[in-house]
C-alpha cells in the first residue's frame, strides 16, 4: 500500500500573520476578529496528524467591506475621478510596474501556491508565468485597442467616434484552484479599462496574494485597488446588497452566482463574467489511438487532482476498446506519485476543501452500492485531506457521480455501444463548458463535432479539456458559464462602448475638428498610442 503524505514537524513554515488590507491606496492595519489559514497537507505534530497552520488573516465584516466600496466608488467618481480618466499609457504604466514587483515575489507566490492548495511546484510555477505572460499580452491587445479606437466612422450622414469606456466599480472573486491566475485575468483587464476594484481573493488561497499586497497599495493611485479579506458571506453579501457594484467576476459554483447575483436590488444593471461548474465528458471511441487516449485522459482527469473546472470529469468509452482503455488507465493511475507538493515527481497531493474527502467517499461508495467497480489498486482509499486517485467502472445513469461535480481525483467510465448515448447525455447535461472526442475516422469525427458546437463552448479533437492558449475564447453555456474570456475578450468584458457623433457637415466637422486641434475632450482625440 503506498502510503499517504505527511509533513515532518521540522519542515513546516514559519506562520504569517497578515495584520492589514489594502484600502484606499494603502495598507490599513485591521483591528478585529482574525481567522486562520490552513494547509491541505498534513503535517506531523505532538499529538498525531494535524493540518498545518500557515497563519491568519483578517476575518473582515460588512462594515469594513462598505469601507472598501466607499474606496472604490469615490476613486470612480462617477467616471470622473483619476484612474477612469487616466490616458491608456498612464494606467498600462501603473500594471507594469505592479508586474514589476509581482516578478520580484515570484518565489514567494509559488511557495504559498503549493503550502496554501497543496498544487505542485511546476503546476505553480506555470501558474504564476502565465499569469505575468497574460498580463503583458493584455497590455499589447488595449494598446492595439486604443490604437484602432483613434478612427471616424461615416454613415448616413454622421461621424463617430467610438471607444470602450469602464464600467464603474467591479467586483473580483478568484476561484481556489487557480487562485492567482483566474484572478488576475479578469482584475486587470477591470483595471486597465478604468474600472475601480474590490478584490475578494479566492477562500484558499489567500496568503500568497500578501506578497502583492503593497504593490496593489502604490501601483495605482488610491482607492483603485481595495482588498477584502474573511468569508464571503460576511463580507461580499453587504456589498452586492448596496446595489453599488456595477460588475463582478466570480468563478464558483451556479448556485453560488445566483446567490449573489439576487442580492443586487437592480440585477439588469450588474455585468457578470461568471466561470461556473462543469462536467466535462471524454469520448473514447473504439478507432481512438489508446495510447494518446490513455495519456491525454490520465492529464485531463488527474492533473492538480481533478480539481480544474476544464478537467475531464466523465468518461465515456467504447465497448470494444473499453477493457484495454480501463487496463492501461489504471496502470497509468498507480504510477502516478503520491506526494507533497514540494517534492520531485510528486502529482497527486492532498485536498484543500474542508470535508473533501468526506465527500469524494460519498460519491464511490454510492457508485459502488448500485453496481460501479474500483479498477485500481488503490482507488478508494482516503485519510484526512488525501484521496487516492480512483477509477471507478461500471457507472450509469443512477449514481451520483454521473451527474455530479467530483473536482477530484474520481474518475468515472461509462461504457457504450451507440454514440447517440454520450451524444444524450452532453445534450441533456445541465453544463456545457468542453468535450473531448477520441477519434480517428474523420467522417464520424465530422459528424460529432457539428453536434457537440451546438452544446459546448469547445470541441478537442484528441486532446484533453483546457483553457489555454488565453487567445482563444473561454466560455461555456447553460450553467457552466456567462460571458467569454480571453485576452482580448475579457477588455471587452469590463468596458461599454461609448459615442461620439456629429452630422457629417462642413460647420460640424470644423467644430470637432477645433476640438481635436486644441485637445481640450480625451475621448473626443486622435492621438496614436505609440
Ligand atoms: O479551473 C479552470 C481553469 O480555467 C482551467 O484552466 O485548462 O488551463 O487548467 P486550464
Amino acid at each position: 500500500m503506498k502510503a499517504f503524505p505527511r509533513t515532518p514537524l521540522a519542515a513546516q513554515p514559519a506562520q504569517s500573520h497578515v495584520e492589514h488590507t489594502v484600502l484606499g491606496g494603502a495598507l490599513v492595519p485591521w483591528v478585529g476578529p482574525t481567522m486562520e489559514v490552513y494547509s491541505p497537507t498534513m503535517g506531523e505534530s505532538p499529538n498525531g496528524p494535524a493540518r498545518v497552520c500557515l497563519g491568519s488573516i483578517p476575518r473582515m465584516d460588512g462594515a469594513a467591506s462598505l469601507a472598501a466600496l466607499d474606496a472604490a466608488e469615490k476613486a470612480f467618481d462617477y467616471g470622473m475621478g483619476e484612474w477612469p480618466t487616466a490616458s491608456m499609457a498612464t494606467r498600462v504604466e501603473a500594471v507594469e510596474a505592479f508586474i514589476k514587483a509581482m516578478v520580484a515575489v515570484r518565489e514567494d507566490v509559488v511557495r504559498l501556491l503549493m503550502w496554501e492548495i497543496g498544487k505542485v511546484r511546476p503546476d505553480a510555477e506555470k501558474e504564476f508565468d502565465r499569469t505575468v505572460d497574460y498580463l503583458r499580452d493584455t497590455i499589447q491587445s488595449v494598446k492595439a485597442m486604443e490604437r484602432e479606437a483613434i478612427h471616424f466612422r461615416e454613415e448616413g450622414g454622421f461621424l463617430a467616434q467610438v471607444r470602450r469606456v469602464p464600467l464603474g466599480v467591479a467586483l473580483i472573486m478568484g476561484p481556489y484552484n487557480y487562485p492567482l491566475n483566474e484572478t488576475f485575468t479578469t482584475l486587470f483587464p477591470a483595471l486597465l479599462m478604468g474600472n475601480t476594484v474590490i478584490f475578494k481573493p479566492a477562500k484558499y488561497g489567500v496568503l500568497l496574494i500578501t506578497p502583492l499586497m503593497e504593490a496593489f497599495a502604490t501601483c495605482f493611485p488610491p482607492g483603485v485597488v481595495n482588498i477584502i479579506l474573511g468569508r464571503g458571506r460576511e463580507t461580499v453579501s453587504a456589498i452586492m446588497e448596496t446595489g453599488r457594484i456595477h460588475t463582478m467576476a466570480f468563478i464558483g459554483t451556479h448556485k453560488g452566482a445566483s446567490d449573489l447575483k439576487r442580492l443586487h436590488p437592480h440585477p439588469h444593471r450588474l455585468r457578470a463574467v461568471l466561470g461556473l461548474d462543469a462536467k466535462n465528458p471524454g469520448i473514447i471511441m473504439d478507432d481512438a489511438n489508446l495510447d494518446l487516449a490513455v495519456a491525454q485522459s490520465l492529464a485531463g482527469s488527474l492533473s492538480f487532482n481533478g480539481q480544474r473546472c476544464t478537467a475531464l470529469k466523465i468518461l465515456w468509452v467504447q465497448k470494444g476498446i473499453h477493457d484495454a482503455f480501463v487496463e492501461k488507465l489504471s496502470t497509468g493511475i498507480e504510477d502516478l506519485t503520491w506526494g507533497l507538493p514540494w517534492e520531485n515527481g510528486s502529482k497527486i497531493t492532498a485536498l484543500p476543501e474542508n470535508g473533501k474527502t468526506a465527500y469524494l467517499n460519498e460519491l464511490v461508495q454510492d457508485a459502488l452500492s448500485k453496481g460501479a467497480q474500483i479498477a485500481n489498486a488503490s482507488g478508494g482509499q482516503f485519510d484526512e485531506t488525501f484521496f487516492a486517485p480512483t477509477l471507478l467502472t461500471g457507472v450509469t445513469a443512477d449514481m451520483r457521480i454521473y451527474h455530479e461535480e467530483q473536482f477530484g481525483p474520481v474518475v468515472p467510465v461509462v461504457a457504450f455501444d451507440d454514440i447517440q448515448e454520450p451524444i444524450a447525455y452532453g445534450v441533456q447535461s445541465p453544463y456545457g463548458q468542453q468535450v473531448r472526442l477520441f477519434i480517428q475516422h474523420p467522417e464520424s469525427l465530422g459528424r460529432l463535432v457539428d453536434v457537440f458546437v451546438q452544446q459546448v463552448g469547445r470541441v478537442n479533437i484528441n486532446a484533453q479539456c483546457q483553457r489555454g492558449p488565453d487567445t482563444f475564447p473561454f466560455n461555456g453555456r447553460k450553467d457552466s458559464a456567462e460571458g467569454t474570456l480571453s485576452v482580448y475578450d475579457a477588455l471587452r468584458a469590463f468596458s461599454i462602448r461609448s459615442l461620439v457623433t456629429f452630422a457629417s457637415t462642413g460647420d460640424q466637422k470644423a467644430l470637432v475638428s477645433e476640438v481635436l486641434s486644441h485637445r481640450s475632450s480625451q475621448f473626443l482625440s486622435t492621438d496614436f498610442y505609440l
